[in-house]
């Protein structure tokens, strides 16, 4: 059997007025990554043979986050934003190659799936020319209507240039479509802007389409799949989707959570087994946790890797860089950035360990400081195995405390301190006896009488 090649096009030069954003519609992101590449992933886990992105004029952020995500992917730039079909035929060159398969993907459209992408392809190998994703969304405002006559798809009407009638249409456009290699020039050269928006639809390769005595054909998909992210409301809409989706998978993938709707993932979250979390847990890009670990109530991790049997929070935040070994524990109200913390040490309140290292079974007492911070420039603090240093310690980086050292509570550690040493920082305390007691006779004294 040959294979039919596929080129995807994925439109995202559109400004999203409707977002209200300085922000290219489509770098908004939903569980931790862009509209766009939620798109792109799709496309890629689709085994399209050819990826192309258009851009509007002043979107290199756009370009290198297409780079970024899928770096085999071509980008062309729209120069004037005059609609879908203008849009599409921004990728001219890659047309004009002819590929058998081309799949059209808005890039506002984040939840769509590999497989959906691969469904609808197959009308094409069956000689249809246009195939078109219709759902029947709860609600229809915004969305292109699809006229179905006698079991077949006619048109497409955009909201703006539809009759009441045709507005009463349950079945929308979905905003993928694909179209037969062969054809698919001629079509899209036809298509004018002769409507209220005095724009080029894409929309239009229906009705172009059947004048030319070519097949188009609808494939049915979940609104889930297809939701269109115009507004700020929509993309809070796609992000309980995308969430629900993803809790879903953790726990089907044994993750134990006890409020599983407070708990926000990310969509490279990454789990092992025996994994519990608890309620109101936030994950950022990029974590994983592996196997047994538990995550208390209240905790906020992005970038960090919590490994076997550690305990995370409650109200812990670990950022970006955080690496913690086999059983450590990172109890309420600490904060770690690049920090290695090795199996076994704790800090277990109150704590800011950043730019550190932290060796194994080490005791970070309550209140101690990485200071690493010099107002310029950021500096490491060492710290050895199994050293314990005091509460309210302060770190000045950079720093090196030996295995096994102690350092006194209350110290600002400002050099080194070799291994098995103690060290003590602080103000030496000073008592004078009664010194309260003459001090409330003096005010006595100094009294005016009642
Ligand atoms: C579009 C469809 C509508 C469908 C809906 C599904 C058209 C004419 N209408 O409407 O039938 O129901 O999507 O979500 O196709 N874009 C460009 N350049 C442009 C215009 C748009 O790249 O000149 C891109 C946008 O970045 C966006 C996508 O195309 O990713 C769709 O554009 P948008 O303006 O959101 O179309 P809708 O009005 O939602
Ligand atoms: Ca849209």
């Amino acid at each position: 059997m040959n294979v039919r090649g596929c080129l995807a096009i994925v439109l995202a030069a559109g400004e999203g007025t409707r977002m209200r954003s300085a922000m290219p519609k489509v770098l908004h992101a939903i569980a931790g990554r862009s509209l766009l590449a939620h798109v792109l992933r799709a496309v890629a886990e689709a085994k399209v043979t050819a990826a192309a992105v258009v851009v509007g004029p002043h979107q290199q952020t756009v370009a290198d986050e297409a780079e970024r995500v899928l770096p085999g992917a071509q980008c062309f730039v729209q120069h004037e934003r005059r609609g879908t079909a203008h849009a599409v035929l921004a990728a001219r060159p890659a047309l004009e190659r002819k590929p058998d398969d081309i799949l059209i993907v808005y890039g506002d459209t984040p939840l769509i799936r590999a497989e959906t992408l691969s469904k609808l392809r197959a009308p094409l190998a069956a000689g249809a020319a246009v195939v078109v994703l219709g759902f029947r969304p709860a609600d229809p405002a915004g969305y292109g209507r699809l006229v179905v006559e006698g079991g077949k798809l006619i048109a497409i009407r955009e909201e703006a240039d539809a009759s009441e009638s045709e507005k009463a249409i349950g079945l929308c456009n979905g905003g993928i479509m694909a179209l037969a290699g062969a054809h698919a020039l001629s079509i899209l050269d036809r298509i004018g802007d002769d409507n209220r928006k005095r724009e080029f639809y894409l929309t239009d390769a229906v009705e172009i389409a059947r004048d030319l005595k070519l097949d188009a054909a609808v494939v049915e998909a979940e609104e889930d799949d297809v939701r269109g992210i115009n507004t700020k409301a929509q993309l809070a809409e796609a992000e309980a989707v995308l969430q629900q989706r993803l809790r879903q998978a953790a726990l089907e993938a044994g993750v134990t959570m006890i409020a599983p709707d407070t708990v926000f993932l990310a969509a490279d979250t990454a789990f092992g087994k025996d994994v519990v979390i608890e309620p109101y847990v936030v994950f950022g890009e990029k974590v994983t946790v592996e196997d047994g670990a538990v995550i208390h109530a209240f905790s906020h991790l992005a970038g960090a890797h919590v490994g076997k049997k550690c305990s995370v929070g409650p109200f812990a935040r670990l950022r970006p860089g955080t690496r913690l070994g086999e059983g450590a524990r990172i109890g309420n109200f600490v904060e770690t950035k690049e920090a290695a913390i090795a199996a076994g040490a704790k800090a277990n309140h109150l704590s800011y360990i950043g730019d550190a290292s932290v060796g194994a079974n080490a005791n970070i007492g309550a209140g101690t400081i990485t200071c690493n911070y010099d107002g310029t420039a950021k500096h490491h603090t060492s710290i050895g195995q199994d050293a314990f240093i005091g509460s309210n310690t302060a770190l000045v980086a950079p720093v090196e405390i030996g295995d096994g050292a102690y350092v006194g509570s209350g110290s600002v550690i400002t050099g080194n301190v070799p291994a098995d040493a103690l060290a003590l920082a602080r103000a030496r305390q000073v008592v004078k006896e009664k010194w309260a007691t003459r001090l409330r006779s003096l005010k006595s004294l100094g009294k005016p009488k009642a």
